[in-house]
This record gives structure tokens, sequence and C-alpha cells, in this order.
């Protein structure tokens, strides 16, 4: 699994450990991280290998006896940028991560190319006024400054490829999602 150290990848390699699968995670940490993969190193069905997925004799080397092959961050006082009307969509990790396992396990899907999402535009005004309602958060001031030199305006991917050959459909909401997140950090974080 190439990016196995990164936010989403992780997830997933923890996932498919414990259905049984022997994991082998592709990464060149560019912008993944050791810590991420705390829990599956050192067990007998997980092995590293620290490369660019670009490089060929990298590539062979992850793919010995292998028949799976998958692809697959965090603040401050919260800072918004512009006027906070730019809209993104917020995807729960779990139901991206359910969506890779449905890709390998499916028939229809060989080397297709899908969005994934949440196919729910949400400005991040909208998200800063879920986050002030979780119970942890209650209170927390969010500070305008100038907008990102390169910013999207509008977010919103269209799923219906994905819904067609993976039957696709997000289940968790942005609220309950995000309340997941934080118990999850919670507990992860030492
Ligand atoms: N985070 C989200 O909410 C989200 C939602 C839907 C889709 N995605 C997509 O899923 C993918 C992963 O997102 P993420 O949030 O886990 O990002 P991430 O940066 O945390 O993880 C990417 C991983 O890939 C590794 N990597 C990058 N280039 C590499 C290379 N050339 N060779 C080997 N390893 C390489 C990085 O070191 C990192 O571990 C991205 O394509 C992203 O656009 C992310």
């Amino acid at each position: 699994m190439t990016g196995g150290a990164g936010f989403i990848g992780n997830y997933l390699v923890d996932r498919l450990m414990s259905k049984g699968f022997d994991v082998i995670v592709l990464d060149d940490f560019s912008s993944g991280s050791m810590k991420n993969l705390d829990s599956p190193v050192g067990k007998s069905n997980f092995r590293l290998v620290n490369g660019d997925v670009r490089n060929k004799n990298v590539v062979k080397k992850a793919l010995k006896n292998v028949d799976v092959v998958d692809r697959l961050k965090r603040g401050e006082e919260p800072i918004i940028h512009g006027d906070g009307e730019q809209t993104r969509n917020f995807v729960f990790v779990g139901d991206v991560v359910d969506t890779y396992l449905r890709a390998m396990k499916s028939k229809n899907f060989a080397g297709d190319v899908i969005n994934v999402g949440a196919g729910v535009e949400v400005s991040i005004n909208r998200l800063a006024n879920v986050l002030t309602e979780l119970p942890n958060l209650h209170g927390v001031k969010f500070v305008y400054a100038e907008p990102m030199a390169v910013d999207i305006r509008r977010s919103c991917p269209d799923l219906s490829k994905a819904e067609r050959l993976l039957g696709y459909k997000p289940e968790v909401s942005l609220r309950k999602g995000l309340a997941m997140l934080f118990r999850e950090l919670r507990v992860r974080r030492p």
C-alpha cells in the first residue's frame, strides 16, 4: 500500500491488519510519519519499504510476493483564511477506507480513477460552527486572516462513478465524523 504512513493510509493499514491481511507499506515519508505506523511496526504481517513510488525498482521490491496494491494531516488557535465562504468536501476517513476496501474486492473495478468525498459542499464558516458545537470545543474562537495565495473557491467532487462502480455512499455525517475524530485524537495522542 502506497502512502501508508499518511493520514488516510495509516487507518487503512490498521483496518487491513485487523482483518488479517499481510500489509506492505511503500512510503517516501515526504508528508507521512513513522508515528502513524507505531501500531503495525514489528508485527509479523507488516513490512515497510521506504522509497518513492515513481521508482520502478522500489516498487518491484515492494511488490515481491504481493497480490493487493492500493494507494492512498492536523493546530493552535484556528485561523480562517479569507471570508470563510470557500467550500470543501469533508469526508470521514472511515468512509474513504471503506471505499478502498470495496475497490479491492470489486470485479467491476480495475485501474479506474474515481472521486471519493462526501458529496456535500461545506463552507469553512459552516465547518467552524459545527466544530464549536462539539462538547470539547465550546467557546473556541476562530480568527480571520488574509486569504491564501492560491485557494479553491468551491470543491465538490462528482461521486456518481464511485456510486456506479462500487455502490459508494458516504455514511458518516460531518458532525458525527468530527465528534468521532476528536474522540480518537484524544485517545491516540499521548
Ligand atoms: N485527507 C482527506 O480528507 C482526503 C479525503 C479524500 C481523498 N484524499 C486523498 O487521499 C490521498 C492521501 O491523503 P492523506 O490526507 O492521507 O495525505 P498524506 O499526505 O497524509 O499521505 C500521503 C502519503 O503518501 C506518501 N507519499 C507522497 N508521495 C509519495 C511518493 N512519491 N512515494 C511514496 N510515498 C509517497 C507521503 O509520505 C504520505 O505518507 C491524497 O491523494 C488525497 O488527495 C484525502
